[in-house]
């Protein structure tokens, strides 16, 4: 796959969003984040979507086998409140749970608010695709990517996808050396 392949679905799960009844923020923030994150050629793949678990699944299960995308943030629905359902529909779209990204996330979060401990956001492999879950706040989205990020591109090698190369200034990609 060349470099001008990297696709990366940015999902905003929000009732509200999707109504129109208040500017998308989040999704703005996934790419802006990207955007100083990466230096690769990427294209976006947003979405604006309600907290309904069958169209959540729905619009993963797109980005990740028709859109192709290596890598799918999706912003909002982490949370404790009964329509807060992102992470359910992550976990049913996924072949594989990553739990170390739910874990990092929450303990770097807790630094900044008490209250991280109320995101159950996690991540996991879809084929050849990443998803991972953030937070609905943009400030949480710049916290949990500065938090995760330097272990994605090495995943996304794993996983088969583009090769992710990043600014080291924004987020210091890693990968093991082998041999
Ligand atoms: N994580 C970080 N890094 N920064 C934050 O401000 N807010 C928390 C938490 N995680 C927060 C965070 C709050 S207040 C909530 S309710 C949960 O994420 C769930 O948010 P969501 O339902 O919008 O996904």
């Amino acid at each position: 796959m060349t470099a001008n392949n990297i696709r990366i679905g940015l999902v905003t799960v929000s009732d509200r969003a999707s109504r129109g009844e208040y500017q998308d923020l989040g999704g703005p923030a996934m790419r802006d984040w990207l955007s100083r994150a990466l230096v690769s050629p990427w294209q976006p793949v947003a979405r604006v979507i309600p907290d309904e678990q069958a169209l959540i699944e729905k619009t993963l299960v797109e980005l990740c086998d028709d859109e192709r995308c290596c890598l799918v943030l999706t912003t909002g629905g982490t949370g404790p409140a009964p329509r807060d359902v992102t992470p359910e529909a992550t976990a049913a779209v996924c072949d594989k749970i990553l739990d170390g990204f739910g874990e990092q996330m929450r303990a770097v979060s807790l630094r900044y608010v008490p209250t991280a401990i109320l995101s159950r956001q996690i991540a996991g492999v879809r084929g050849q695709s990443l998803i991972v879950n953030l937070p609905g706040k943009p400030k949480a989205i710049g916290e949990c990517l500065d938090a995760v990020f330097p272990a994605i591109p090495y995943c996304i090698d794993l996983i088969e996808g583009p090769f992710l190369e990043t600014d080291p200034q924004v987020s210091q990609a890693f990968r093991p050396k082998s041999g």
